[in-house]
């Protein structure tokens, strides 16, 4: 049998990503993302301990039901020396995979089962789960390579139809309703000059997709942009657009993503490359496909309920409407009359719209929402928080200018003592 793709392999056995990457973890066996390929060793471990986990407990197992399996543990035991004891994904830092769920209090207080087995078969989180929440996507690349037109083709085609024509022309971040469920994406512009609103962008991503087109390949400011995304940490996409062009070269493409170190699946690597045409919507179902395996692995989660944070996108003076800014809603629900904290001011939320223009009331993580009720244009990329009342939100502004002062007092001291140091 020939090596097999996680995401295939889950789709086969009919489990979810997310599931088939909790046994891996268990077996220690190391991957990249779902694209990463196992080999027959691991594959048939995995289908012995669905086996014993189906015929066990047709449902959620019970913890001592869990704790005292052993079958699964023999068939799995051999491929835990193979494996190596490596770290799994890129991307640990965003992603709290159940293996960082500490096994029950049942193993724990019996003592005897092994770690590894008490990992493998660690029930399901018992604490009130945070709700999942859709990807926030971030389109970069080299100027004219087709994001704009990429993001605009996704949206015409998946957005509800209601929602289509009322995308306002400045936000550069909308949800768009896909096959695959919400997803946010927020475009970035292309040309030379912006490169902090790219690292701004791939800073607020979860996932990144480096548009390249067919017909010119890898241009600096598309290895800025996979820079952006390596440093930002965020796990990245290729999508090779414009494939309709004649002169289209996809393979040329490949080659020379290698020569940036993402070398391509086909390749042998794990860079995930996906042809697409935002011309004639070629491939675009492969890459939404994609995006939401991507997700599945980061296994985004986000509080409705829990304190309010977000970053500002961007900001403009409208002349009619005052101060609007567009603020991604990270954790917690953003309301209609809550006061907001960004940077030294703070301001009185007067009216909330969504990415496709409409008013809304209040909105939850992964959302894009233009806020009125700012009194000056926020900072891109600073963090806004929210406070009960407006002497809340005053209080925090002034710790918060407090907090700058003494640093900056602190620095000039040092400076001065310097220069005393140094003598005239
Ligand atoms: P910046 O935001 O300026 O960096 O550009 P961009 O990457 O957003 O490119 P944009 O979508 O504006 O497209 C640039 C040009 O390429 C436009 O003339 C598009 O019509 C064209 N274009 C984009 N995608 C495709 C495609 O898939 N096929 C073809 N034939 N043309 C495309
Ligand atoms: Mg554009």
């Amino acid at each position: 049998m020939s090596k097999v793709r996680i995401y295939t392999l889950a789709k086969d056995l009919s489990v979810d990503n997310q599931k088939l990457l909790e046994i891996l973890d268990s077996l220690g066996v190391s991957y990249k993302s779902v694209s990463s390929t196992l080999d027959e060793d691991t594959v048939d471990a995995i289908k012995g301990i669905l086996a014993e986990e189906s015929a066990a407990t047709p449902s959620a197992p019970t913890d001592s039901q869990a704790a005292s399996q052993t079958p699964a543990e023999s068939t799995a035991a051999p491929q835990l020396q193979s494996a190596p004891p490596t770290p799994h994904h890129k991307d640990d830092v965003t992603a709290p995979t159940s293996n960082s769920v500490p096994s029950t209090a049942a193993q724990a207080a019996s003592g005897q089962v092994s770690s590894a087995v008490a990992v493998q078969e660690a029930p399901p989180v018992q604490a009130p789960e945070i709700p999942h929440r859709a990807p926030v996507v971030t389109i970069m690349g080299h100027v004219d390579h087709g994001k704009t037109s990429l993001l605009d083709y996704i949206r015409k085609t998946k957005v509800a139809a209601k929602e289509a024509g009322g995308i306002t022309q400045h936000v550069g971040a909308f949800e768009a309703q896909t096959s695959k469920g919400r997803i946010v994406f927020i475009d970035t512009p292309g040309h030379e000059a912006f490169t902090t609103i790219r690292a701004r962008g791939a800073n607020v991503a979860d996932i990144a997709i480096i548009v390249v087109a067919a017909d010119d390949s890898i241009m600096p400011q598309t290895r800025e942009a996979i820079a952006h995304a390596q440093a930002a940490k965020v796990p990245l996409i290729v999508a090779i657009n414009k494939i309709d062009l004649p002169q289209a070269d996809v393979e040329r493409v490949k080659t020379d993503l290698t020569s940036v170190n993402l070398v391509p699946e086909e390749y042998g690597g794990d860079t995930v490359v996906v042809p697409v045409s935002a011309k004639t919507g070629e491939g675009v179902e492969d890459l939404l496909e994609y995006i939401s395996l991507t997700a599945e692995l980061e296994d985004l989660r986000a509080d409705p309920k829990g304190e309010f944070s977000g970053v500002v996108i961007e900001s403009k003076v409208d002349k009619q409407s005052g101060v609007l800014a567009t603020v991604m809603v990270q954790q917690g629900t953003v309301n209609v009359g809550d006061f907001l904290v960004v940077g030294e001011t703070y301001g009185k939320i007067k009216a909330l719209m969504d990415s496709a223009g409409n008013r809304i009331k209040s909105a939850g993580p992964s959302t894009p929402v233009q806020v009125l009720g700012f009194s000056e244009a926020p900072v891109s990329g600073d963090k806004v928080a929210s406070a009960s009342n407006e002497h809340t939100a005053r209080e925090k502004v002034s710790v918060r200018v407090d907090t700058r002062r003494t640093v900056e007092e602190a620095r000039q001291k040092r400076k001065l003592s310097l220069e005393e140091m140094m003598g005239p």
